[in-house]
């Protein structure tokens, strides 16, 4: 991972250059090796206009096996769930087979179960992680001061935080750091802070989780920027 970070002039900018870097992932993969290439999408809405444009491109998706960095504990069709919004953004969009798709099972309500469940499905190597990161430098749905941020063994696990809705399952710092490559997408200047955050070296990652990122790649707008 780099730290480099892109920065385009606007979101939809970002959305393209985002796009473009994974499909250039997608197909460098495709091209040395028969095996899945196992990509980890971002929730929140940043990332939903990067997903439609990688939907119109024609990539070998029967290769790419789909999972999430988080999940909201909501039905998989309820407006606030990370899997309804990619499902219409890129998985109908791209035709993509069904089981490509790895959703948490967020409506669950033994919410330690869902984590476990998807804890043991869940590749111990993502070749692209996608990540977005809150205003106040959470990114999945590891929020400031929680105690998953401490996790060193389990991988994914049920989280309440202060963003709604606050009950979530995500994965944890060591799924992040075991990621071949980490992609952030930011725009906005709500997001200045935490992209700040992440690059300044006596920031805490409890305090500051986007701080586990800073070796990752990043797109960014201006704004976001600073
Ligand atoms: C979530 C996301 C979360 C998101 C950031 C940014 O489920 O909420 O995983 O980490 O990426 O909160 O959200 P926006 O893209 O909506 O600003």
């Amino acid at each position: 991972m780099s730290g480099r970070r892109s920065v385009q002039p606007d979101a939809e900018a970002v959305a393209r250059d985002a796009a473009e870097a994974i499909a250039q992932a997608i197909l460098a993969a495709a091209a040395v090796a028969a095996k899945p290439f196992h990509l980890a999408l971002a929730g929140g809405t940043t990332p939903k206009r990067a997903y439609e444009l990688l939907a119109a491109r024609p990539l070998p998706w029967p290769r790419v096996q789909f999972w999430f960095g988080d999940e909201r504990c909501v039905a998989p069709d309820h407006p606030d769930s990370n899997y309804a919004m990619a499902r219409s953004a890129l998985f109908e969009r791209a035709f993509l087979p069904a089981a490509n798709v790895h959703r948490m099972r967020g409506e669950l309500l033994d919410r330690e179960a869902a984590a476990r469940e998807y804890e043991a499905a869940l590749p111990p190597k993502l070749d692209l992680l996608l990540l977005g990161i809150g205003p106040d430098g959470h990114t999945a749905s590891l929020f400031p001061g929680s105690n998953a941020l401490r996790e060193k063994a389990r991988r994914v696990v049920a989280v309440t935080g202060p963003k709604p809705p606050p009950n979530r399952l995500t994965i944890t710092p060591p799924v992040i750091a075991a990621a071949a490559r980490v992609l952030v997408v930011a725009t906005g200047a709500e997001k200045a802070t935490a992209v700040r955050c992440a690059f300044e070296s006596d920031t805490d990652p409890i305090e500051c989780p986007a701080r586990l990122l800073r070796d990752a790649e990043w797109h960014l707008d201006r704004a976001a920027a600073g």
